[in-house]
């Protein structure tokens, strides 16, 4: 289903992609010690292939989360790069790169898995399409399979849009709010030892509206007197 999805890739020659199974690479289990969270992402003890796969979505301008539901959540293997990379969650960075998340699932329980990574994505910073999942039984009928084709394209659709048109959006209220929040609590906490400050300190956001620059009309901009 994923190679179904990819291949209208391929109508856009202009758009490079890569597959990454995350057994291919090395990423050791987290261990909870919390080193990325207060010092920084590089006192992480473990010493992997962690940084490989960041660089990788680094040098991407958008990424597609794809998981069968495993006892009715992603597989462990995503959930431990999700671990591994849970700092971001604090310190957002994927702004303007489009996302989206696709479960295949044999009966049921995979559209929360969908939601669950879509909320993942927007946490990271990313623009994020509505996913899509879908059921893998077979034998297949003609319909249930043009069924899957159909989700495919929408799901492939919505990706490509945030893909190539529509970068930094304009944040909601709830994001908004979630930002000033953020910010606020990173003004009470005020120590240089906390890489969380550090990095809102060194990104402005302190003196933001927003992650990134975008024109917020003078309701969203009021929220700012209240947080
Ligand atoms: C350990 C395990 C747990 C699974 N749990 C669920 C589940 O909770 N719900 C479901 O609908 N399918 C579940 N399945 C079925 C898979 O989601 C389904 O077979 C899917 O197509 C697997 O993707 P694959 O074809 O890429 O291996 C489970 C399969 C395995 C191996």
């Amino acid at each position: 289903m994923i190679q179904q999805f990819i291949e209208n890739f391929k109508s856009h020659t202009e758009i490079d992609f890569e597959y990454v199974f995350l057994r291919d690479y090395n990423l050791l289990n987290c261990t909870g010690c919390k080193l990325c969270f207060n010092k920084g992402e590089e006192y992480c003890p473990l010493k992997d292939d962690r940084d490989l796969l960041l660089e990788k979505i680094n040098n991407s301008d958008g990424i597609i989360f794809a998981t069968p539901n495993y006892a009715f959540h992603v597989t462990a293997l995503m959930k431990n790069f999700l671990d591994r990379i849970a700092f971001i969650f604090h310190r957002p960075r994927f702004f303007g790169k489009a996302f989206t998340a696709i479960v295949i699932q044999g009966i049921y329980g995979g559209a929360s898995i969908v939601k669950y990574l879509e909320s993942t994505g927007e946490k990271l910073g990313f623009n994020v399409a509505k996913g899509c999942c879908l059921t893998s039984l077979e034998p297949r009928t003609a319909q249930e399979q043009k069924k899957i084709t159909q989700k495919l394209n929408k799901t492939y659709f919505r990706f490509y849009n945030k893909l190539m048109f529509t970068k930094l959006p304009n944040p909601s209220f709830a994001k908004l709010l979630i930002f000033r929040i953020a910010n606020t609590s990173m003004l009470i906490i005020q120590n240089e030892k906390f890489e969380d400050y550090c990095y809102f300190k060194e990104k402005d956001w302190f003196e933001s509206d927003y992650y990134y620059n975008v024109w917020l009309g003078p309701i969203k901009k009021a929220i700012r007197l209240f947080f």
